[in-house]
């Protein structure tokens, strides 16, 4: 079994006071209506990393994430932040491979391979997102294009290192676009994003692994997306600023 998990990506969102007040809400309202396995992740901005590591504190169900790191261990890397860094105020997981790193900071896969073994090799968890542009999808050559971002990037782990990555699929046309995939999209592509696991480290390793769907996830939508057997949780942008929303989605994957 799979434990479902559902990642709030703030993205370059909320002061640090605005951070504080979501990460609390989210804290209290997980504690009190949360008693099922369900594996929350919070990734605001840097600035508020230390901060909403002391509110988490020993919480239940709830840890923090990076929403990126350099693949550098350090050094003169001016504006960059390392895995080091990271650990050292509470984090356990790292965002690698968003589409906005990818369009706004052109991060290449061979990039992302790197930030990954630097992830890894740290002792710290990826969310590796995989996703197509729309010209993409209109072509239909989705599966194509996930399947050479996977292979380009993470298919030269070893089975325990894999082990380790959480993989988060997002259409890129569904981004912050309010347009969803629909429930069928997102399970014929975890499918897809399935098999090839299984074809590189096999069909045991390839059960294991959760596929998270990002892509205008909302309160209303959750449910059905999560219940579909290959979506293991959410990767949540705008929602998860509105603490009620974003429980509200979390319930979604129970
Ligand atoms: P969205 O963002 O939920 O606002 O569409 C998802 C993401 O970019 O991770």
């Amino acid at each position: 079994m799979r434990t479902k998990l559902v990642a709030g990506n703030w993205k370059m969102n909320t002061t640090p006071e605005e951070g504080q007040k979501l990460a609390s809400e989210v804290v209290n309202m997980v504690k009190d209506e949360l008693n099922r396995e369900v594996q929350v992740v919070l990734a605001p901005p840097f600035t508020h990393l230390h901060q909403v590591s002391r509110l988490i504190g020993d919480a239940k169900h709830i840890t923090l994430a990076a929403q990126n790191v350099s693949e550098h261990e350090k050094g003169a890397y001016t504006g960059e932040i390392s895995v080091g860094m990271l650990k050292a105020v509470g984090v356990k997981w790292v965002i690698l491979g968003h589409s906005e790193r990818r369009e706004y900071f052109k991060e290449s896969n061979q990039q992302l391979a790197k930030k990954l073994d630097a992830v890894l090799a740290g002792g710290l968890q990826p969310i590796f997102c995989c996703g197509e542009p729309l010209e993409v999808r209109e072509k239909e050559d989705q599966n194509g294009y996930v399947q050479r971002q996977l292979e380009e990037s993470l298919f030269h782990l070893s089975e325990e290192q894999m082990r380790k990555v959480v993989i988060a699929y997002e259409p890129i046309w569904a981004i912050g676009t309010g347009k969803t995939a629909s429930d069928e999209q997102a399970q014929e592509m975890h499918a897809h994003i399935r098999q090839q696991l299984a074809g590189k480290w096999g069909q045991n390793l390839a059960n294991e692994i959760r596929i998270l769907y990002g892509g205008s996830v909302k309160p209303d939508n959750a449910k059905n997306l999560f219940a579909k057997p290959d979506v293991d949780g959410g990767l949540v942008g705008g929602a998860s600023l509105k603490s009620r929303d974003f429980m509200d989605i979390i319930k979604g994957a129970i």
